[in-house]
């Protein structure tokens, strides 16, 4: 066989290049203008690994300079749209084309993992939105019940010695415990094999997507089928739940739909929808960890930032401590105080406003195509997001935007009328980190309650400070996710014994 001549490579690689970069000056997304670096075929590579490390800056840069109007950021194997002004976040929040499930299917590649029922069949969305809100008042002693077992567990020395605490450690613990209070129950939320799956399960599902990131979407199936984090970990939580899901089901066949002391937690809200739809055991376990997934790790991040916060400024903490103790002493540990704890409120909506745990939200995907008010076509299959970061820290949303300023929420509900509107989980089109709209995070009334009654016990029963010299650790920024550090210390010390009421 004759070897093709040198003139002939480089003939057919411009006809193959050009082809692709027609093909790609076809594609309405190239009309997106890109931040970050190029878009066209085989070079946006240098945008994804420009996105991955300076996602902050890069959203920043692109949200300010396309004000009202829209530009692209590389994720991984897919554009990301990004609508910058209040306008078109309400546009989004609304377009009925625009799909929050499919996104989250889409980045997650939960199909491949946790089922294709999962978000087609998304019946755990008004468990958390209805049931489980509207639980929060039977829930909120359970909790502080559960944190009085585990935190002398967590933070060992009786005295009144400082210890030296791993502030994410603690908190994937407490969070992790009290969550699977309200999601399991008793016996199961202190059984250290079931809660480390349900902390990890998030792990999980991170790893099967950087997995499947490699490979072409034919292989997808068949090696996730072979060798999935998600699914082993759904295995080996089979046996843990299996007697309880029996039990349960038997008590469901001798009385029906209610009955005295029926269990008032995620797995039974979650068997009185699967047994109807005769889902096997696999398909409950996998539902519960779908909520593990969103719950766990989102409030547990969200907590560490606020105790970094209060490391960071320590005037904060007798003021808010004050509060909490004289609300206490009137309604107990309840759900009705915790609700009065406005200083609290205030610093959780602050600290997730400053730092957060997402530098996007609402995010969707377009099951058709869309025009958005500014003209920009997005054609169906695109993903589309809020800059939240960039949003939060826009002076005209909030005065001195970058100030940390823990009590400015709870000012602004002093004046009349303005009573509810500054409260952590309040969405509007400048707060977004629960996003916005009908598809608002449906967890964050009880993320926000967990996460106060979770600061507000420790505050009570510790002092906590940062290690001299020490300062607020740098958050990391990997694209879109915002993480706490995750190795930084904190001294905490008892005051006096438990505080139970
Ligand atoms: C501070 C903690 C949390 C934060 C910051 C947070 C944030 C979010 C955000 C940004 C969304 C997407 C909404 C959008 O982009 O428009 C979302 C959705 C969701 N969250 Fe949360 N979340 C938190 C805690 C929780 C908890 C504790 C649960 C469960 C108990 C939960 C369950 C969900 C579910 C199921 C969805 C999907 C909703 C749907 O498919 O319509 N989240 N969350
Ligand atoms: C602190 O705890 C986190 C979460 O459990 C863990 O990932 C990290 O490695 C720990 N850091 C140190 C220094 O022990
Ligand atoms: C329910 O599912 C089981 C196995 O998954 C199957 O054997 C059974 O026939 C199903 N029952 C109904 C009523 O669909």
């Amino acid at each position: 066989m004759e070897i093709p001549s040198l003139n002939a490579i480089l003939a057919f690689l411009a006809v193959g290049g050009g082809f692709l970069f027609i093909r790609w000056r076809l594609n309405p997304l190239s009309r997106i203008p890109t931040v970050g670096g190029p878009s066209i075929p085989g070079l946006s590579i240098l945008s994804t690994v420009n996105f991955l490390r300076n996602s902050k800056d890069l959203l920043v840069q692109g949200y300010e300079k396309y004000q009202g109007s829209t530009f692209k950021v590389a994720l991984l194997d897919q554009w990301l749209v990004i609508v910058s002004g209040s306008e078109l976040v309400d546009e989004v929040r609304k377009r009925p084309e625009l799909s929050l499930a499919t996104f989250l299917e889409d980045i997650f590649q939960m199909k491949h993992t946790l089922g294709p029922d999962a978000l087609g069949d998304n019946f755990h969305v008004p468990i958390i939105r209805d049931q489980l809100t509207r639980s929060l008042g039977s829930a909120l002693p359970e909790v502080i019940e559960e944190l009085s077992i585990a935190l002398p567990q967590c933070i060992p020395g009786t005295s009144s010695d400082w210890v030296s605490v791993n502030v994410s450690h603690v908190s994937q613990k407490l969070i992790t415990r009290a969550s699977s209070r309200i999601f399991v129950g008793q016996p199961l939320c202190r059984n250290e094999d079931y809660l480390k799956i349900a902390l990890d399960f998030t792990m999980d599902v991170v790893n099967d997507r950087l997995t499947m990131s490699k490979m072409p979407d034919f292989l997808r199936t068949p090696v996730m089928s072979w060798t999935s984090s998600t699914r082993r970990s759904v295995a080996r939580s089979i046996p843990l739940l299996k007697p309880i899901i029996d039990q349960r089901k038997a008590l469901m066949e001798e009385y029906g739909a209610d009955w005295t002391d029926k269990p008032k937690d995620v797995l039974q809200w979650v068997l009185d929808e699967a047994v109807p739809r005769n889902l096997s055991d696999e398909r409950v376990a996998m539902r519960l960890h779908l909520v593990n997934f969103a719950a766990i790790h989102t409030s547990s991040n969200s907590l560490v930032h606020a105790l970094y916060d209060l490391g960071a400024f320590p005037e904060y903490i007798q003021p808010i401590r004050d509060e909490i103790e004289s609300i206490v002493a009137v309604d107990g540990w309840t759900k009705e105080g915790i609700s009065k704890m406005s200083k609290l409120d205030s610093l959780l909506r602050e600290s997730q406003r400053i730092h957060g745990i997402s530098l996007i939200s609402v995010t969707r995907k377009a099951m058709a195509d869309v025009t958005l008010r500014d003209g920009t076509f997005l054609p169906k299959g695109t993903c589309v997001a809020a800059a939240t970061w960039a949003t939060h820290y826009d002076e005209g949303n909030f005065e001195k935007a970058a100030a940390f300023d823990a009590f400015r929420f709870s000012r602004m509900r002093e004046a009349p009328g303005q009573g509810t509107k500054h409260q952590f989980v309040h969405t509007s089109v400048e707060y977004i980190p629960f996003g916005h709209g009908a598809h608002a995070c449906p967890g964050r009334f009880f993320a926000s309650n967990e996460i106060k009654a979770v600061l507000a016990f420790l505050l009570v029963n510790y002092d906590i400070q940062f290690e001299p010299g020490q300062s607020r650790p740098d958050n990391i920024f990997i694209a879109e996710n915002i993480l706490p550090n995750h190795d930084a210390k904190m001294l905490f010390r008892r005051r006096g014994t438990l505080e139970l009421h």
